[in-house]
This record gives structure tokens, C-alpha cells and sequence, in this order.
């Protein structure tokens, strides 16, 4: 071979045929890998469109045993439960958490009394029962109580473990809510419940679309800028995960998702826990916004944004577009 006159190494040999490609391939994509969040209302047969989120209904609960045989035919191992609480049950004190027969509860036992055999994951933190739409207590001057506010996560947490729920995911980010959740769960008989704990929650504007679908938005007071995280910190994350992991997380999670891809990588290099990402509201308004627009090919980009978390360390993506994605993958 004479020198210079050809590349010394030739990059595209390994990316000519097809069989090739997927031979070398290094980040994997299955519906193994999403959890599909799904939002809970009142009613029977209802399904309501979402008017900020594009394709995404609120579900009465009559209709989730269907959803969850879907998601178990499309292979998607798990459901995250929201609920879309009227009015006259929330409260400044968010009691309705606690009371065993509220939407999250019923919408559990409909599933598990349906047989399906997913996962059943529910989100603990008050937002959905509070007047003033913050995710804990407040006092008088309008400031997040820690210490009160982790007892009421935790009977919030029983309350869904005894409904049925195989993973408790405390969204809230007081200090110290995994301990006691932990150490509750533990002592009440639900030891086989997971804790998949949102670590590092960002005070994110990615939020928008799911406050609305929640119906939130319109009860908020202020922002959550006291208990969520800076976007502008990345350590501050480390330790979050760190304090977690020892307080009894079975995994944890980074949230938003493609902003914060940076974290996931560190994160899932520096601890051994299955870390998922949240690609949440506002970024799946953005991709169906840019599809709707003619913009964006939306198949081909959810598809690369999944496999982006896959590359950057997840085990895992609570995604919107869970059930589109497990269909494209089939
Ligand atoms: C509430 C909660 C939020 C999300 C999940 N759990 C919103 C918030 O903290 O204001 C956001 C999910 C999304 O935007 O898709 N504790």
C-alpha cells in the first residue's frame, strides 16, 4: 500500500450493508425499555383529548384494563398512573391521597383485578389533591414543608401499595421521603414493592403539557423552584442519586429526558441502580407539534430520541409515545 494514498482506516466498511450495520450496532432498543404513563379521570367510556398534548387522552377507569392488555400485547412491561382529580377533591392539605378509594386506587385494582401482567407504577407526590397544586404542605407563607409532608407521602405511598401498585415513584424531591417510604413498606408486609425514586427532578418549563393534563396548570401558586433542582446543576444531581440509592432506591430517575441527557450519562456511570429518564410532557408536545407542522418525520424521531436514552446509560424511558414506539418496533 502506498502511503497517503488511501485512508488508513475506512469507517464506512462496517456501514455498508444493512446485516452489517446492525452487527455493530451498540445501544439496543426494545419495548422492554418504555413505561407508558396514562392519565386517570372520572366517568365511564370517556376517553377526553388533551389539548396541550396531541394523541394523549384521559382515560376513564373502565378503560384500563384494555390499555394495559394493549401494552402487554405491544411487550411494554410496565404503566405509570396519573390522575386527573376533580376540583372539590382537592384540598390544601391533599388528603384525598390517602383515602383508599380514590382514582389511582380504583384504577390499580381494575387492572389487577383484570389479570394483565404488566407492571403498575403510580407517581407519589400531592400535586394532584392540593388547592394550591404544590407537591407537598405549605404554611402560611406559601413554603413546602419537608418532614410534614414526607408522613403524608408515605401514608400516600401505603395507600398505593396496598391498592395494588408494584412500584412507588416519589416525584415530590423532599429529603428523606425514600427512607420512610422504605421503611414503611417494609414494615406494613408490601417488602416486594419497588421504589423507583425521581432523583433528579428539574424545576423544568418541560412540564407545561402534563400540569394541564393533570389540571394542575390552573391551581399553582408560585413555582417549585424550593424542592426541584436548578437546571443549571449537575453534581447537585450525583448527590441526590447518591442519597436515594442509600436510602433504599431500587432505581432511580433523571427528568426531564433529552435536556438532561448529560445526567443520565453520569448518573448511569457512576452508580449501579437501573436508571430510567422521564421524556415528559413538553417533549412530547414538541415532537407532535413539529409532526403536525410537516417538520419532523415524528416515527423516525421518536425512535432516535428513545435510542438516544438507550446510549446514554438508561435501562429504561417513561415515554408518551410508549405504545407508538413499541408498534414501530414490532
Ligand atoms: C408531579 C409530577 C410532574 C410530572 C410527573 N410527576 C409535574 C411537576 O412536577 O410539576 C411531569 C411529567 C411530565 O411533564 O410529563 N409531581
Amino acid at each position: 500500500m502506498t502511503e497517503g494514498r488511501f485512508p488508513g482506516t475506512r469507517m464506512r466498511r462496517l456501514r455498508r450493508a444493512p446485516w452489517s450495520r446492525a452487527m455493530v450496532q451498540e445501544a439496543r432498543l426494545s419495548p422492554d425499555n418504555l413505561i407508558w404513563p396514562i392519565f386517570v379521570r372520572e366517568g365511564v367510556g370517556e376517553a377526553e383529548p388533551i389539548a396541550t398534548m396531541p394523541g394523549v387522552f384521559r382515560h376513564s377507569v373502565d378503560r384500563l384494563p384494555d390499555l394495559a392488555r394493549e401494552a402487554e400485547d405491544l411487550g411494554i412491561p410496565a404503566l405509570a398512573l396519573f390522575p386527573y382529580t376533580p376540583a372539590e377533591r382537592r384540598s390544601a392539605d391533599g388528603a384525598e391521597a390517602l383515602n383508599p378509594d380514590n382514582l389511582v386506587c380504583r384504577a390499580l385494582k381494575v387492572i389487577r383485578d383484570a389479570g394483565v401482567n404488566v407492571g403498575l407504577l403510580t407517581d407519589v407526590a400531592l400535586d394532584p389533591y392540593t388547592s394550591h397544586g404544590h407537591d407537598g404542605l405549605v404554611d402560611a407563607t406559601g413554603h413546602v414543608l419537608n418532614d410534614a409532608t414526607v408522613e403524608v407521602l408515605t401514608g400516600q405511598a401505603l395507600n398505593q401499595a396496598r391498592a395494588g401498585a408494584d412500584i412507588v415513584a416519589p416525584s415530590d424531591m423532599m429529603d428523606g421521603r425514600v427512607a420512610a417510604i422504605r421503611a414503611a413498606l417494609e414494615e406494613s408486609g408490601h417488602s416486594d414493592v419497588q421504589i423507583m425514586a425521581y432523583s433528579a427532578k428539574y424545576a423544568s418549563g418541560f412540564y407545561g403539557p402534563f400540569r394541564d393534563a393533570v389540571g394542575a396548570g390552573g391551581y399553582l401558586k408560585g413555582d417549585k423552584k424550593s424542592y426541584q433542582m436548578d437546571p443549571a446543576n449537575a453534581r447537585e444531581a450525583l448527590r441526590e442519586v447518591a442519597l436515594d440509592i442509600a436510602e433504599g432506591a431500587d432505581s432511580v430517575m433523571v427528568k426531564p429526558g433529552l435536556p438532561y441527557l448529560d445526567i443520565v450519562r453520569r448518573v448511569s456511570e457512576r452508580f449501579d441502580v437501573p436508571v430510567f429518564a422521564y421524556c415528559v410532557s413538553g417533549e412530547y408536545a414538541m415532537v407532535e407539534a413539529a409532526a403536525a407542522a410537516g417538520m419532523l418525520d415524528r416515527d423516525r424521531v421518536v425512535l432516535e430520541i428513545l435510542t438516544a436514552f438507550r446510549r446514554a446509560g438508561a435501562s429504561g424511558v417513561l415515554t408518551y409515545h410508549a405504545p407508538l414506539a413499541a408498534r414501530l418496533m414490532r
